[in-house]
């Protein structure tokens, strides 16, 4: 009898997200939990930070994709102001049953807009998830003086940042920084959380890509 062929490995997200191809990456996002970074910079803010505020405080999920940072957020009693420039992400994201109850109770607003424009409303704590990096570089110190405009003295960023040393640093649609110009950006920050991930990566035994990449959480003095 014939010996069955090997199933492939599923290819990993980040080869749809080298092309691209958004729809390709929420399919292999199905079931993915939370990023790290974005449980790290919930668990820094104490109880009492968020409770004297008169209504629950904003969160921000820029590039949120299908929406998997949303759902612990909506969890620990954030409202949330998402936004992506996929019309398919925004549409799985809305399909969570927690999504769909928060926006028909007003805890989650749901926006269409690109990092180019995108106006973002001023927020204890701004998460963006492998997101950045995908923002044109003509488009990014804007982009990065806006989110910064949006976080008060005390408020929080989560997210990732990558390397010049990244594969993906000769693809000229996007963003990568060197350390120092990463480091640059929070000087008006307390880098809680500052990991740089630099090393190679293999798919089905072959070498995939190298990655460099700084993961932060960073409070506003
Ligand atoms: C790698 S995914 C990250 C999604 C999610 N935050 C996560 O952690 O998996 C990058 C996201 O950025 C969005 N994106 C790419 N270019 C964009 C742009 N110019 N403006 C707004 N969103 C963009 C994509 O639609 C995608 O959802």
């Amino acid at each position: 009898m014939a010996k069955p062929e090997p199933i492939p490995p599923a290819a990993p997200a980040h080869e749809a997200a080298e092309r691209r191809d958004w729809v390709a990456y929420f399919d292999r996002m199905e079931g993915k939990p939370p990023r790290p970074t974005l449980i790290r910079a919930m668990d820094r803010f104490g109880p009492l930070e968020l409770s004297d505020a008169a209504q629950p405080p904003l969160a921000i999920d820029l590039g949120c994709g299908s929406g998997q940072d949303l759902v612990p957020l909506l969890e620990r009693g954030w409202r949330v102001w998402a936004s992506d420039a996929h019309p398919e992400g925004l549409a799985r994201l809305r399909a969570r049953p927690a999504c769909a109850a928060a926006i028909a109770d007003g805890r989650l607003t749901v926006v269409q807009a690109d990092f180019e424009t995108v106006e973002i409303p001023p927020a204890r704590l701004v998460n963006a998830s492998f997101a950045l990096p995908f923002c044109p570089p003509v488009h990014f110190p804007a982009l990065w003086a806006r989110i910064d405009a949006a976080v008060p003295p005390g408020g929080r960023f989560s997210g990732q940042f990558f390397g010049d040393r990244d594969d993906w640093a000769i693809l000229e649609d996007r963003t990568h920084l060197t350390r120092a110009e990463t480091l640059a950006l929070f000087d008006q920050y307390i880098l809680e959380h500052f990991e740089e991930e630099d090393r190679p990566s293999t798919h089905a035994g072959e070498h995939h890509k190298h990655w460099h990449v700084f993961h932060i959480v960073a409070r506003k003095r």
